[in-house]
């Protein structure tokens, strides 16, 4: 494991793997929103290791996975593209987007799907697993659109990974009509280029959501 820093606060931390650095993230999420008032969509919901470590403290919580994994958690079995599409958003105020590899599609619906009101806040946690394809093939159509720039650069673009991360995160934040008031980061030197990102963000009284897709 790399890096794991807070941007908003001043927390510096070394974590010693990925696993711990996902779940501590997440725990700051927890933390800011209050584990009472906490509702979690989990778009990945995988095998649980975050439900079991984070998530099954909060208020209620509803994952969704293409995979079945037979256990007490209530889940849609489905792809989280269309249930994301279909679900009242408003129902969450934390979103966890521990994809694989591009979250940026997922991410483009929360954004465009969950309007802010001024004063609301909502928690996003989300793996970044793009690095390897940025070297390889361009850029997810997603995220460049979040970031603003044409999709077609290579390298150059690797170079500003986390640039770009940064930008699209704050476009997320702009388009649910909010801004971001704590930020967190790890970056893995083990997993090749794998980022993971928590935020808050805060619906500004003079920022209106853009809804959408
Ligand atoms: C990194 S794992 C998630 C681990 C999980 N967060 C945990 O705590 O155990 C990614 C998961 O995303 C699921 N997945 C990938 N694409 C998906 C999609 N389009 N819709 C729903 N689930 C998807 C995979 O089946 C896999 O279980």
């Amino acid at each position: 494991m790399g890096s794991f820093s807070s941007i908003t606060g001043a927390k510096k931390h070394n974590a010693a793997s990925a696993l711990s650095a996902k779940v501590e993230l997440r725990r700051n999420i927890l933390d800011a929103i209050g584990a009472e008032r906490a509702h979690v969509f989990d778009a990945y919901s995988g095998p649980g290791a975050m439900h079991a470590a984070v998530w099954s403290k909060a208020a209620t919580y509803v994952g969704c996975d293409e995979e079945w994994f037979r256990d007490e958690r209530r889940v849609f079995v489905a792809d989280n593209q269309l249930v994301l599409r279909t679900l009242d958003l408003k129902a969450f105020n934390v979103f966890d987007l521990d994809a694989y590899g591009s979250p940026w599609e997922v991410a483009t619906i929360v954004a465009a799907r969950r309007g802010l009101t001024p004063g609301e806040r909502v928690g996003i946690a989300l793996t970044d697993g793009t690095d390897l394809r940025l070297k390889m093939s361009g850029v997810p159509h997603a995220f460049a659109r979040l970031v603003g720039m044409p999709a077609r650069s290579t390298k150059l673009v690797n170079r500003s990974h986390d640039l770009m991360a940064s930008k699209a995160l704050g476009e997320m934040a702009r388009r649910m009509g909010g801004r971001i008031v704590r930020r967190w980061v790890a970056s893995s030197t083990i997993k090749a280029g794998m980022q993971y990102h928590a935020m808050i963000v805060e619906g500004c009284p003079d920022t209106q959501a853009i809804s959408g897709s």
